[in-house]
């Protein structure tokens, strides 16, 4: 999978991009940089070992553009370790002539790195990579405690989230 910006218009601001983050899709090397750890300040995410990751990223890179993932690392900082992550999979429908729906998923912020508006970039890139793709819509679940937060990233109250756990 290859390492491309999402956010060519910011790149191309003034010439010079000086943003002290940059926003990237994850890659292999990213199991050294503390995306597990991070995945687990979201949910249970116990440790893969090196294989198991790799495992799972080319499983993943089969998807294409249909399952993305990106992170946000400090720009300047030399061990690149992941401060943010967020998760966009396409599915793709029969309704809608074909349709196809964004599902933003696995959306973290480092503790430390918290209220530097990196959850709201990561969710406008995924929501933007979506609206890219051809999808009609974008959907997520979240807490109520949540609800303002993706508010702001422009999302708003639609339904009712309901679920089978095994
Ligand atoms: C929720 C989370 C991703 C927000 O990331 P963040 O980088 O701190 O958020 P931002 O700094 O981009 O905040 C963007 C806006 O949302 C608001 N916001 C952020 N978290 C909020 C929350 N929990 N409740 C209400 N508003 C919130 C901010 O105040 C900010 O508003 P402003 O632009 O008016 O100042 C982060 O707190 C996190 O990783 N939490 C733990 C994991 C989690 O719950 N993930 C979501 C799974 S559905």
């Amino acid at each position: 999978m290859a390492s491309t910006s999402p956010e060519p218009a910011a790149a191309a601001e003034g010439g010079e991009n000086n943003d002290p983050i940059h926003i990237r899709r994850l890659e292999l090397s990213d199991h050294e940089r503390g995306f597990i750890p991070l995945l687990s300040q979201l949910s249970a995410c116990p440790d893969l070992t090196a294989p198991e990751f790799a495992t799972r990223f080319a499983e993943l890179a089969t998807q294409g553009d249909d399952h993305v993932i990106l992170v946000a690392e400090e720009s300047s900082a030399p061990e690149r370790w992941i401060l943010a992550t967020g998760c966009l999979f396409v599915e793709r429908k029969f309704l809608r002539g074909g349709g196809k729906v964004g599902h933003v998923e696995d959306v973290v912020v480092d503790a430390a790195a918290r209220g530097r508006g990196l959850g709201l970039r990561i969710v406008r890139c995924l929501v933007e990579i979506a609206r890219d793709a051809g999808c009609y819509k974008v959907i997520l679940d979240c807490t109520p405690e949540l609800r303002a937060y993706y508010a702001k990233c422009g999302f708003v109250d639609k339904g009712v989230q309901m679920a089978v756990y095994f």
